[in-house]
């Protein structure tokens, strides 16, 4: 369960839904973007992906998404996301209420209560939308609003109410009164209606406002003036209603949804030890008692198991980090890493990465499309890409597995308990046995087999007296007659003293 999604889970409405219709053609100028606004990314997904997630539990037979600016990148996006929703082009923006007439147009058949949502309000919550449309169906309106009392108006519809508390108006800030801009119900955005009245009233739509443009938010007024009822549900948490208009509320709405996901994920048990810096997608998943530390972003499909300790400043993106692991400064996509597993400090781990149980993978070192297993280590500065590491094997320190031959990649196999030395080049493909070792300093370019010692270096060779000759008074010299006198004094000879030197 993801925090977001956790509570959406009331009883199933009276009457399904006929259809959701999101709003999504606007430019978005204030935004000043190439990217359309609704495509704008906060925890873990776009403006218009939080408003379908919001949808999503209603369970309606059909999704219509109307677009316009940026049309062919907003429906290769839906397509990814939402591949059941059917994208309605609005070619021209003449306004929300000319958007919802040209979606309703789109699908005839459709009829019943329709939820009609402006694709900008990323923090609206399923059990909002629920509530918003249990009442709508409890009180038998044609038309009910989501609104909310909120701070500071400015720039939003507002809810012109009558002397009873019934809903009479929505007027846009520029087209307000003082006295109405002095009301702090807000318009939220988010409509129920009966399909049949909502078209008959967009039809009807003037665009003789300060804008120019068709408002939906006039086919209130228009119901009102019939005698139908209509009503308005105030959402429980202003925060719901807020739309997105300019990266200021881009970044702020970042905020607050993280915050939400940050406490719930608090009250299900996770540490989290600064949640400032700690910012976690709504399609991640934390276990109770793991603990984030300071400085960690845990993206995508991530999750992690109980009692893992992941930070501080590490990334995860769509990684599984078993329990009781330990991901300490580590940037890691896609990767699986198992219980009981050590990362870091300063470990990068790309994709195809499998980490066994209790397995290690140290400082400074990188691995692709590589499977460790149980209990194997890989502690220092080394490269693992395309890889198979059996059980309880040890990498010496400085090793590279180099898979790339300039036009191909190419596989290494390395068995269980092996052992080898530091600074080896794995020059695939090749295998390395079980319970094979290989020297420090190889280059391994043919198999190894199980239990044989690998040894693929150049033999030393010691050149006597060569700086005495060839540095003549440098401090390497001078050093080395000062060992060769102490040699002498200690009654070995000089030849002796290098002889114990090259057989170390
Ligand atoms: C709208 C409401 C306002 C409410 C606020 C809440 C109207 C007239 N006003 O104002 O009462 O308080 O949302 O955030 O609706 N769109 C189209 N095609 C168009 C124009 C707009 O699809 O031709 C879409 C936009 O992509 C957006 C939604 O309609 O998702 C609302 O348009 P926007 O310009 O953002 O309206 P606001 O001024 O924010
Ligand atoms: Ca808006």
């Amino acid at each position: 369960m993801t925090p977001q999604e956790s509570t959406a889970d009331a009883a199933p409405l009276s009457m399904p839904l006929g259809a959701v219709v999101v709003l999504a053609a606007g430019q978005g100028t204030r935004m000043r973007s190439s990217t359309p606004k609704v495509l704008h990314e906060l925890g873990g997904r776009s403006l218009l992906g939080h408003v379908l997630a919001a949808a999503a539990p209603l369970g309606a037979a059909t999704t219509v998404v109307v677009v316009g600016a940026g049309r062919e990148a907003v429906e290769g996006h839906l397509t990814a996301i939402a591949p059941d929703a059917l994208p309605v082009l609005q070619a021209e923006q003449r306004g929300s209420g000319h958007a919802a007439m040209v979606a309703l147009e789109a699908v005839p058949e459709v009829d019943g209560a329709v939820l009609l949502v402006n694709g900008d309000a990323p923090l609206l919550r399923a059990e909002t939308v629920r509530a918003l449309v249990s009442e709508h169906q409890r009180a038998g309106n044609v038309l009910t609003v989501l609104t909310a009392e909120v701070d500071d108006p400015t720039g939003l519809g507002r809810i012109v109410r009558d002397d009873d508390g019934g809903v009479r108006a929505i007027v846009e800030e520029r087209d307000a009164t003082d006295p109405q801009r002095r009301i702090r119900e807000i318009n939220a955005g988010v409509y129920v209606g009966d399909a049949a009245a909502m078209r008959r009233t967009l039809a009807q739509l003037s665009s003789d406002n300060d804008q120019g443009e068709q408002y939906v938010t006039d086919i209130l007024g228009l119901l009102v003036a019939e005698g139908a009822p209509v009503g308005g549900v105030r959402a429980d948490d202003p925060d719901d209603v807020l739309g997105c208009n300019d990266r200021r509320e881009l970044a702020a709405r970042r905020r607050t949804l993280n915050d939400r996901v940050l406490d719930a994920l608090m009250v299900s048990g996770v540490t989290i030890v600064d949640p400032a810096t700690t910012w976690v997608d709504v399609t991640a998943t934390v276990a109770p008692d793991a603990v984030l530390e300071p400085g960690c972003h845990l993206r995508g499909t991530t999750t992690v198991e109980a009692g893992a300790v992941v930070g501080p400043d590490t990334t995860l993106l769509d990684t599984a980090v078993g329990a009781g692991a330990s991901v300490v400064r580590a940037h890691c996509v896609g990767a699986v890493i198992g219980p009981d597993v050590s990362v870091g400090p300063f470990a990068y781990l790309r994709p195809g990465t499998r980490l066994g149980a209790g397995a290690k993978v140290g400082t400074f070192v990188e691995t692709k499309n590589a499977s460790i297993g149980d209990g194997s280590k890989v502690p220092h500065l080394t490269y693992v890409g395309d890889a198979t590491i059996g059980r309880g094997t040890n990498i010496g320190a400085a090793s590279v597995f180099v898979n790339y031959d300039g036009v191909a990649k190419h596989h290494t196999t390395i068995g269980d308990q092996a052992r080898t030395g530091a600074d080896n080049m794995f020059v695939a493909p090749v295998t390395v046995g079980d319970g094979a070792y290989t020297a420090a300093g190889s280059v391994i370019t043919t198999d190894v087999p199980p239990g044989a010692m690998a040894v693929a270096r150049a033999r030393q060779r010691n050149v006597a007296g060569w700086v005495r000759r060839r540095r003549p008074g440098t401090p390497a010299a001078r050093a080395a007659e000062a060992a060769e006198g102490r040699a002498e004094a200690d009654g070995k000879g000089r030849t002796e003293a290098l002889r114990a030197d090259t057989e170390k």
